[in-house]
């Protein structure tokens, strides 16, 4: 059944028919990974009808021509059906394991080893909440004087919100997690809003990558992918799973979203429960990594 937008005010009355709608599909999922299942079938629908209107477009048909053929005009349609809720200090628990036990352990390791480099990624950081947020706790829990040099590298697919997360200005909304003390040390008020500081900002780099054709970007001594895989069908997701693991540095952290885990993922992550929260390690010794536990996993 052809699905109509109401008569928008140009006079444009976009029709996307069910077969213009799986071919959508099957190239948003080829190009970015992201499945459209039964579920979100609808935000799909009217969010590719709303981007029709707005490019004065009648016919699906003229909508996948366009796509197909023009990387900017697909990017476009995908900027209007990215999820990119996050905030500040997201689940708190974990960001307090990460201050706590993680950046400890690897503080600790790193000086003895003599290696003064901390290195970062934070794929999939939306708008900067993230790797803003694992700058901050870096900055608590490592102190100034510290002999490590941390550096963060956020990615995004989305190009407007890497925009959202170089500018680094925020609403009071997504700062509910922090306390008073980390607003006014970390932020500077800019009328109504919140602006990083050259402290937070200084550590994090940002660029476009679309993790449905990673690039190898060197060793990382954690990894944050959270609440990014749970778009993604298991094939890419099991993929994605082995290449952290193997871009982890042994000892290295991978931090995922509470709906997401390494089960059934033929690598080996150690993993401990710290405040309630599920750490996954990379084992230390490499000839470990090699092993498929069983109930390795969630
Ligand atoms: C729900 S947000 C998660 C933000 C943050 N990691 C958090 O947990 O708060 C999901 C992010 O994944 C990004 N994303 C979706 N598909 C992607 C892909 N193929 N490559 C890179 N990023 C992608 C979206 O643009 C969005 O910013």
């Amino acid at each position: 059944m052809a699905q109509e937008a109401a008569m928008s005010e140009a006079g444009i009355n976009p029709v996307l028919t069910d077969h213009e709608a799986r071919e959508l599909r099957l190239l948003i999922e080829q190009r970015s990974g992201i499945v459209f299942d039964e579920s979100r079938e609808r935000f799909l629908t009217s969010r590719v009808l709303e981007q029709m209107e707005r490019k004065g477009l009648t016919y699906g048909a003229e909508l996948l021509r366009l796509v197909r053929c023009s990387n900017v005009e697909f990017d476009s349609m995908l900027e209007r059906l990215l999820t990119q809720e996050t905030s500040f200090l997201r689940y708190p628990a974990l960001f307090s394991a990460f201050q706590q036990h993680v950046l400890p352990d690897l503080q600790e390791r790193k000086l003895r080893d003599r290696d003064h480099a901390l290195r970062i990624l934070s794929a999939g950081c939306a708008s900067g909440e993230e790797p803003y947020s694992i700058a901050l706790s870096v900055c608590e829990a490592v102190g100034p004087r510290a002999e490590l040099e941390a550096s963060i590298m956020a990615t995004d697919i989305s190009h407007e919100a890497l925009e959202r997360a170089e500018r680094g200005v925020y609403g009071r909304r997504v700062l509910a997690n922090l306390s008073s003390a980390q607003i006014s040390n970390y932020f500077s008020k800019v009328e109504d809003s919140y602006e990083v500081k050259p402290q937070l900002r200084s550590m994090v780099k940002f660029a476009p990558m679309n993790l449905a054709q990673l690039m190898y970007l060197g060793r990382f001594d954690c990894i944050f992918c959270m609440n990014v895989m749970i778009y993604f069908g298991a094939e890419l997701r099991s993929n994605l799973i082995q290449s952290f693991h193997r871009y982890l540095e042994p000892g290295g952290y991978l931090f995922l979203g509470h709906a997401e885990s390494v089960a059934n993922i033929p690598v080996k992550f150690n993993q401990t429960i710290m405040n309630g929260t599920r750490l996954l390690q990379k084992p230390l010794d490499q000839s470990a990594c090699h092993i498929r536990a069983a109930g390795d996993g969630r």
